[in-house]
């Protein structure tokens, strides 16, 4: 006989019902692995709910769009939500509970707390969207606080976001681990990402530059090539193949995201992060590569 089974997760709605779930768990002796998302999930989410799982015995993976790192005229409403979709997956994942808080839930009436990682928050990205790093730190310490996880897992796609939270959690003494996801990538190197949505076909087809340049970049940085000078041949070559604009092309030290000198070559034994960020359309992409010497 032919018989498909459903699998199906636990949504909760609120935080008290989440804190309750926790409290549960935690008398039991379990461990509680976190990943907070903004839904449109993918592979590369479903990745990191599979580094949860190792991680901790339960997991809980949040949906929140968060109105706070959007800034007026960017995505916020045509930001995509699948939420059937979405939790389809994490039920397949084996995920224990989805959390999905209304607006009202996270920023209660009148409130005025946010949470600001200086510095950090101010460079590269945080150029471009002066607002977002106060918003994903701001609603991650109040997801963190609700769902009081002992390890948290965050994609390497969105590098300095994770760095940022990196610093939130060891400024704040959050109990929490935060491990970093490996990037998913298509069969050209594009990172997944939820708003590659938002390509149509002939941008899709352009949009593997980025990784194919910052791959390149990477490997002349290793053999020792001017970062100045690597850095300009990727952004010419992002444009070469039909990006809009790039917004840079940064080589940085992975912890502080302090821009590296672009007249000497990486030091023997440097780690550092190159990152990249471009408009293709009307879409905005972005990506980074380790980078060793
Ligand atoms: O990376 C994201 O999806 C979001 O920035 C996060 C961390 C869920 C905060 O809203």
């Amino acid at each position: 006989m032919n018989s498909t089974t459903e699998k199906t997760v636990t949504v909760l709605r609120t935080r008290v019902a989440l804190q309750q779930q926790v409290r549960d768990w935690t008398a039991a002796g379990e461990t509680v692995g976190f990943v907070p998302t903004m839904g449109a999930l993918h592979e590369g989410h479903i990745s990191l709910v599979e580094k949860a799982k190792e991680n901790a015995s339960r997991t809980i993976t949040s949906i929140f769009v968060n109105p706070t790192q959007f800034a007026p005229g960017e995505d916020f409403e045509t930001y995509p939500r699948r939420e059937a979709h979405d939790l389809a997956l994490l039920a397949e994942a084996g995920c224990d509970v989805v959390y999905m808080p209304g607006v009202a839930e996270m920023y209660p009436d009148g409130s005025v707390t946010d949470v600001r990682v200086n510095g950090m928050s101010d460079l590269l990205d945080g150029i471009y969207r002066p607002h977002f790093f106060y918003g994903v730190a701001t609603v991650v310490a109040r997801l963190f606080l609700h769902a009081q996880p002992d390890v948290a897992v965050f994609g390497e796609k969105d590098f300095q976001q994770l760095q940022i939270i990196r610093r939130m959690v060891r400024d704040l003494g959050f109990p929490i681990r935060i491990i970093g996801g490996e990037t998913r990538r298509e069969r050209d190197g594009l990172a997944q990402s939820s708003r590659n949505l938002y390509l149509s076909p002939e941008e899709r087809r352009i949009a593997g530059a980025m990784y194919a340049a910052l791959h390149r970049a990477s490997v002349r940085l290793a053999i020792g090539s001017l970062p100045g000078e690597v850095r300009a041949e990727a952004e010419s070559h992002i444009l070469k193949a039909g990006f809009k604009s790039v917004d840079y092309i940064a080589l940085v030290d992975p912890d502080s995201l302090m821009a590296l000198a672009d007249d000497a070559p990486l030091a023997q034994g440097t780690n550092a992060r190159l990152l990249g960020a471009g408009w293709l359309g009307r879409t905005r992409l972005i990506d980074n590569l380790s980078v060793s010497r």
